[in-house]
């Protein structure tokens, strides 16, 4: 007889996730999969998912990629929105189930941005007709004004853009994207409402921004929104910690190649999806919140969203399990987040 600590869960989603494509779309599906039963894929492709066609395409070319693993994964689209967004478009996607949701990507404000949003105002129109239809908008909440500090940038974007912009469409359900500070978690906290959640990745709630400098600097570690103080790594700790149904899991798992990383002008993104889960039920258990953990991973999103909870369940298991050291792609990499690194928790 095992004396191990188990802990079986309804099987989670994952509300974030960045899983590429061709050969990087294929080494990485794995991950996401093992853990998880759907994962809304974020549409920041070099070239980004703008209308049905390519959301249909690029699902097809994920859903070919998991037969490979033969998995019942099911990947949730998001339309990546432009101020040259058909109405049109958008509703037919969205009423025939092609996309979740939207993401509002505010111009330059990360990985394949250059597209979003210069101001708000210049999609009115779009978030209208999302409002009416009941299509979630997914929020990179960052002020993308190079000249605010890059550690205020989410706090002033609640402040300037979310509160007016929540005044203009109070119905309008909204999904702030891996939140990063205590103002974020307060805003979502206090509103306390059914038009707003609040993702919230792994490595925002182990880290903070200290990481970052700690032996050199740790260019692994670099990601958007960029890792905080630690009274904000605190905040996120603390509000899942108290079973607060406005948020849930958004890994952000966003793989870039090590040479890519590593290098003058390297990119922000953290590839967590082979550890993620094992990291976020190490944090429940550090808190003394494992009762909550479930409603996190597998309940409030699926809520909030209004999908059907998954039938399946998983098991982890209190058993060291040593992270995956690094992605073989040929002549490239990936490395993953925790590399090499042992954690408390495997999946049985
Ligand atoms: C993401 C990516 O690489 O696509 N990067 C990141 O640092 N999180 C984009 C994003 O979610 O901001
Ligand atoms: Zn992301």
């Amino acid at each position: 007889m095992s004396s191990l600590k188990k802990i079986k869960i309804i099987k989670p989603d994952d509300w974030h996730v960045h899983l590429r494509d061709k050969r990087i779309l294929k080494k990485v599906l794995r991950y996401t999969e093992m853990f998880y039963q759907r994962a809304i894929i974020m549409p920041n492709l070099n070239k980004p998912i703008i209308n049905c066609k390519q959301a249909i395409a690029y699902k097809n070319r994920i859903l070919q990629a998991t037969k490979l693993n033969h998995t019942q994964f099911e990947p949730l689209m998001t339309c990546y929105l432009t101020r040259e967004t058909s109405l049109k478009e958008l509703k037919y996607g969205f009423l025939k189930k092609i996309f979740i949701g939207a993401k509002l990507y505010p111009n330059q404000c990360t990985t394949n941005s250059t597209t979003g949003i210069n101001k708000i105002s210049e999609i009115f129109h779009i978030l209208e007709l999302m409002q009416k239809i009941k299509m979630p908008l997914l929020i990179h909440a960052e002020e993308n004004n190079i000249a605010i500090d890059i550690y205020d940038r989410e706090a002033k974007f609640i402040e300037t853009t979310l509160i007016p912009l929540r005044k203009q469409f109070p119905e309008l359900k909204i999904v702030l994207e891996h939140i990063t500070t205590k103002e974020a978690v307060s805003y979502v906290e206090e509103n306390n409402s059914a038009y707003l959640a609040g993702t919230i990745t792994p490595h925002h709630l182990m880290l903070n921004r200290n990481n970052m400098f700690i032996h050199g600097i740790q260019p692994n570690l670099y990601c958007l929104p960029i890792l905080k103080r630690k009274i904000h790594q605190n905040a996120l700790r603390k509000v899942i910690s108290n079973g607060s149904t406005n948020f849930f899991l958004g890994s952000d798992s966003a793989p870039h190649l090590y040479k890519n990383k590593i290098n003058l002008f390297g990119c922000a993104g953290i590839f967590n999806a082979p550890s993620s889960l094992l990291c976020y039920v190490t944090i429940f258990e550090e808190m003394k919140a494992l009762k909550y953990f479930e409603s996190f991973c597998s309940k409030n999103g699926p809520n909030f969203y209004n999908l059907p909870i998954n039938q399946s369940t998983i098991t982890l298991i209190k058993k060291p399990c040593k992270i995956v050291k690094k992605i073989d792609l040929g002549q490239d990499f990936i490395l993953p987040f925790l590399s090499g690194e042992i954690l408390k928790w495997s999946i049985l």
